[in-house]
């Protein structure tokens, strides 16, 4: 059996275990790897160890320096700017484990971030350690590794309030046992949290001095996305084992300048101003848009991506608002997909399928 989707020190253990055999930089306390050769496992080194995160190294730097000092990290950021994927593999990278894993809901239950009991257990034996079920978080402390907390705003007060004395004590107290777990060295905290969520669940101003808050960027060329969706659509064909298709750079270009020009409302050249849809369209969906279509193209058509593999889930990614989203992209096909010669088969599938 093989799973689906291997975790990050799993699928990535040759690469980690290629940079701790050569790492002779000073390591934090409890960490797998030094900050340096975390951060080359991130960007990549252009040779043995690929390229994981593509954006501005500094924001990587600041993340990894965070991480080695007693306050936690905070990634933030719009939809689909790889908070999460950068989490996993900081938290792979540092620890050699990125399980360690809330998810954050309204429905987050403050055992979540601290403990709970196995109640039949506890009805036995009464309140012990071997009756506690201990959170992630509770484990990271123990174990020295880093936890995550996935769309921390999403949580509800409360329990996002009792990561302070987590964060701030760097003890998790149990009154019932009469005792605490204090957190061994090594121990840290991603969090991620999305810039659409705003004003859900306000972070608290006690809670926000606790984190180091690092903002990740939209890719900020056009060449710079394409760059990153080619990567990620290449390792996830192969981790789905797709037939393989002829993906040409033309495809995904088109795919990212459609998006991008949405987006920002103004086509690549300035000269025509467009309406934006109320999705967010973002990178990960270009990635998933294209996935679909080499999906298509392998199963159904000639093992060449063509543009009729990608129209359906351009236009399934812009329309999301069936009545004024349609509008914005009839406008758009229109006044900027016909202008252009080189888009021909584009346009006439986008007008098939819209
Ligand atoms: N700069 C980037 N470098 C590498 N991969 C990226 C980048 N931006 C987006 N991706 C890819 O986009 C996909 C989605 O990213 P991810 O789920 O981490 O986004 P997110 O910021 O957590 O979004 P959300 O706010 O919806 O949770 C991942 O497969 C990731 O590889
Ligand atoms: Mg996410």
């Amino acid at each position: 059996m093989t799973v689906l989707r291997p975790h990050a020190e799993d699928q990535y253990a040759e690469e980690l275990a290629l940079l701790a055999k050569d790492d002779d930089r000073p390591r934090p306390p409890g960490w797998r790897l030094s900050p340096w050769a975390v951060t080359r496992y991130v960007l990549g080194d252009g040779d043995a160890i690929s390229p994981k995160y593509i954006g501005p190294r500094r924001v990587v730097e600041v993340a990894v320096a965070t991480l080695a000092t007693d306050r936690a990290l905070l990634l933030l950021g719009v939809p689909g700017t790889a908070k999460t994927w950068l989490s996993e593999h900081l938290a792979a990278a540092v620890s050699g484990d990125s399980t360690l894993l809330v998810q954050g809901t309204a429905g987050t239950a403050e055992e979540a971030v601290r403990y709970g009991w196995n109640y039949a257990r506890l009805l036995a034996e009464g309140p012990s350690v071997d009756a506690l079920t201990p959170s992630p978080v509770m484990r990271a402390m123990a174990e020295g590794r880093v936890a995550r907390v996935e769309e921390l705003t999403r949580m509800p007060s409360d329990v996002q309030d009792a990561l302070i004395t987590v964060l701030s004590e760097k003890t998790l107290p149990i009154p019932e046992l009469n005792r605490e777990v204090q957190a061994e060295r090594g121990f840290n905290l991603i969090a991620t949290a999305n810039d659409r969520d705003r004003g859900v669940n306000e972070l608290s101003s006690a809670l926000r001095r606790r984190f180091n808050t690092v903002v990740l960027p939209v890719p900020a060329t056009a060449e710079e996305e394409v760059e990153i969706v080619a990567r990620r659509v290449a390792q996830l064909g192969r981790a789905l084992e797709l037939p393989e298709t002829v993906t040409g750079m033309d495809e995904i270009r088109r795919v990212v300048t459609v998006f991008r020009e949405l987006r920002a409302g103004v086509t690549e050249d300035g000269r025509t101003t467009v309406k934006s849809p109320s999705g967010t369209l973002s990178t990960a969906e270009a990635i998933s848009v294209l996935t679909n279509g080499i999906a298509l193209a392998a199963h159904f058509g000639d093992g060449v991506l063509r543009p009729s593999d990608v129209a359906a889930g351009i236009v399934g990614a812009v329309v999301q608002e069936p009545v004024s989203d349609r509008v914005v992209w009839r406008e758009y096909l229109e006044t900027v997909v016909r202008e252009r010669g080189d888009w021909r088969d584009f346009y006439r599938a986008c007008r098939e399928v819209s």
